[in-house]
């Protein structure tokens, strides 16, 4: 495992709540060249905003997981970004240099705003919240990550699915003059992934453009991806171009590239073990024991009735 050493430290998992994550709000916006274009609710009018709690948005382990944060160095050093390398450093060591301004995002399909919406005008009217997720890689580790972002839900009620859409397609950058790994027939480029409308509009699901409070790093996943906590991380598309609403199941990459082992639901399942390994148990990086792994991720109470009666083990 390669690690690598930040800049500047992102704030301790201890004073999430503290001046340093406001000034962290702040240096994101500038960053993200948002800072006065009026973004809904940062949270910036007044310091006493941010003296209250940071919105989990759900009150699902937020307070219990907040010790158990992952450091900034394994969330940013250990990753996968196939784009980037195979290796979990490679993301780190190799995109640093790829370029995420300007970027925007083409929304198409069975939708009733379809168009290309510069990130800054995709971004503006939403209200980016601290939402702290278990992560759980189908490689059987996991994270506790503080992500920053905003509920996919409130994106998807602005453009206007039409009673058609099903599904929601989310497409990768292609571009292997920055992207190496494209240039290798690892997977078939770009790299898809997609949900069923239902989960993509589940208040669990987000799009993340931070971490930590401060913009996401490219390694993962810059400058905007989307977040299934109860789902295993490969179903989170990073560095997202094109989102795209269907009637049919769209495919995915990890699906096309090996079926039996990856399929379109992804949910974080002990029961269900991949082909090759068990999924019962995962290791949390920075930790030796093994810990038992929870259903949907540990989710189960907010998502399970989204797949009533249907068979996980054939719908894995
Ligand atoms: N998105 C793209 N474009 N390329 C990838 O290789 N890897 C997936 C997912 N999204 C991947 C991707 C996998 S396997 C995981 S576990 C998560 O990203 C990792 O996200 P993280 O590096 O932020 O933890």
């Amino acid at each position: 495992m390669h690690l690598r050493t930040p800049d500047a430290l992102p704030i301790a998992p201890s004073e999430i709540t503290s001046e340093s994550h406001y000034e962290n709000r702040r240096q994101f916006l500038k960053d993200a060249g948002l800072l006065g274009l009026g973004i809904a609710g940062m949270g910036l009018a007044s310091r006493d905003a941010r003296a209250q709690p940071p919105q989990q948005g759900t009150s699902i382990g937020g307070a219990e997981l907040k010790p158990e944060l992952t450091p900034w160095e394994d969330v940013t050093g250990y990753n996968n970004f196939y784009e980037f390398g195979t290796d979990k450093g490679d993301p780190a060591d190799h995109a640093q240099k790829f370029r995420t301004k300007p970027w925007s995002v083409a929304v198409e399909g069975l939708v009733a705003k379809p168009g290309r919406y510069a990130l800054e005008d995709f971004l503006k009217p939403h209200k980016l919240e601290d939402r702290i997720y278990r992560h759980r890689c189908v490689e059987a580790w996991s994270m506790v990550i503080p992500w920053l972002g905003f509920p996919m839900a409130d994106f998807i009620k602005r453009v206007q699915p039409l009673g058609s859409a099903k599904y929601v397609e989310f497409t990768t950058l292609l571009d292997p003059k920055q992207m190496p790994g494209q240039r290798s027939p690892i997977l078939d480029w770009p790299y898809v992934e997609a949900l069923r409308l239902d989960e993509a509009m589940h208040p669990l699901t987000i799009f993340a453009v931070g971490v930590y409070g401060k913009m996401l790093p490219n390694q993962n996943g810059a400058p905007l991806r989307h977040v299934v906590p109860w789902k295993y991380g490969f179903k989170s598309c990073k560095s997202i171009v094109k989102i795209r609403f269907t009637e049919t199941m769209p495919k995915t990459a990890w699906n096309v590239a090996n079926p039996g082992e990856y399929g379109f639901y992804a949910n974080v399942n002990p029961t269900v073990d991949h082909p090759r390994w068990s999924q019962a148990k995962e290791r949390r990086i920075g930790e030796f024991r093994r810990r038992d792994t929870l259903m949907f991720n540990g989710y189960a109470q907010q998502v399970a009735s989204l797949y009533g009666g249907m068979d996980l083990r054939k719908f894995y």
